[in-house]
């Protein structure tokens, strides 16, 4: 079974290959908490994200090796189960260095990214505060859905007191492939998701667009990142009920091969001024790869690294399902450009509906005997 490093000069789960399982966490520091009992907290997971890693327990006794009157120190469902290639990653949101209030909650405000800000409101937007947000965020990651989500409950368990989970969610069917060893995966529309997503294997293009440099500043954050997660929920009845030409239409690619529209084979760079009938381009103004591309956005990419979820239904008789959208960009302006061209002219508009949002700072990887963000206090 596949083992990612835990420390090393960035943190896994962003170029590492995407894998099947996610659970991701936001939660918000508790009142009363002080700097010096958020940096023991940031220690505390990371040691345990370190261990989970690496397939062990969490703590010195594990799930069933410690004293017979005390809570077990491991919750024990991932015993025997093979990490599945676990990545745990962790960011901080705006709320850490500011509160709504404007409070400086732990001495930090002075260090805070002049680019951590919420992000704006799109057109279209209909987000439920409870599912966006929050101080911290962690994005668990394995093959292995028992893995992903025993990595969340341990690391809130620890937190107990020091902060609470704010939303979750689980995701599964990873929406990208982040490496061309990878086989393209689906959306819950049926395309091939990620043909055109940057990939670990472009080193050029995953520095000039993935992680903060040192002269985007604060210091603290040069090999870094930025995460975006955006809660989209996917109408699937009225999509199920619109033609396959309306659907390819709307993405400007083949449902089947994924090619572009204006021919070839998935890889295939698309040709946007090629012209069809009566010389209307074959990938349409309106088309999703059209208004999503670099060449609409000055040259802006992100690597989305997204699941699939299905939540049950809702009182409808619906599906409550969509794509849980995340990327990662040096900037958040990359991001913010090319969402605000989708929200204006998407064809996709029609049959999505963003309802959670968030971003955080990731900071970069963690050398062994530190842990994470140390390098901010
Ligand atoms: C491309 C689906 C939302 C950014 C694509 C492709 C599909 C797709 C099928 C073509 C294959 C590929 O290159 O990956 C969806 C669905 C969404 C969604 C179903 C919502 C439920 C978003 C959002 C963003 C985004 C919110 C960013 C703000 C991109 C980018 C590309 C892309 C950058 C590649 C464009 C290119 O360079 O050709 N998406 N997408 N997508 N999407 Fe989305």
């Amino acid at each position: 079974s596949t083992v990612y490093p835990f420390y090393g000069s960035h943190q896994a789960g962003i170029v590492t290959p995407a894998q099947d399982r996610l659970h991701f966490a936001a939660f918000d520091v508790s009142a009363g908490v002080t700097r010096t009992e958020l940096i023991e907290l940031l220690q505390d997971w990371t040691v345990a994200a370190a261990a989970m890693s690496a397939g062990q327990d969490v703590g010195e006794y594990g799930a069933t090796s410690g004293p017979y009157d005390a809570p077990p120190e491991d919750t024990g469902e991932a015993q025997g189960l093979a990490t599945a290639g676990l990545t745990i990653t962790f960011g901080f949101g705006p709320t850490l260095f500011k509160t709504a209030d404007g409070e400086d909650r732990f001495g930090i405000i002075g260090r805070r990214p002049a680019d951590l800000t919420p992000l704006p409101h799109f057109p279209g937007d209909d987000l439920d505060t409870g599912r966006s947000d929050g101080d911290l965020c962690i994005q668990a990651c394995s093959n292995d859905p028992q893995v992903a989500v025993h990595a969340i409950r341990n690391l809130s368990r620890i937190a107990f007191g020091r902060a609470a989970l704010r939303w979750s969610q689980l995701g599964f069917g990873r929406t990208s492939s982040t490496s061309t060893t990878q086989a393209t995966p689906r959306n819950l529309f049926g395309f091939k998701d990620g043909t055109a997503n940057i990939k670990a294997e472009e080193p050029d293009v995953v520095a000039d667009q993935v992680w903060v440099s040192a002269a985007d500043g604060p210091a603290w954050l040069a090999g870094g990142s930025y995460l975006v997660a955006r809660r989209i929920r996917m109408t699937i009845e009225t999509w199920d009920r619109t033609s396959l030409r309306e659907q390819e239409a709307v993405f400007g690619r083949t449902k089947g091969a994924g090619a572009p529209l204006s021919g070839g084979t998935e890889f295939s760079e698309p040709d946007f001024a090629l012209a069809g009938r009566e010389d209307q381009p074959l990938i349409g103004a309106a088309a999703h790869v059209r208004l999503a591309h670099p060449t609409q956005n000055q040259g802006a990419k992100l690597l989305r690294r997204g699941y699939n979820f299905v939540d049950g239904n809702d009182d409808l008789g619906r599906l409550e399902a969509g794509l849980f959208f995340i990327s990662f960009q040096r900037s958040p302006a990359q991001f913010t450009t090319v969402q605000l061209n989708l929200a204006k002219h998407d064809a996709l508009n029609e049959y999505i509906r963003h309802v959670g949002s968030a971003l955080f700072a990731v900071p970069a990887g963690i050398a062994d005997g530190s842990y994470v963000g140390a390098t901010l206090f």
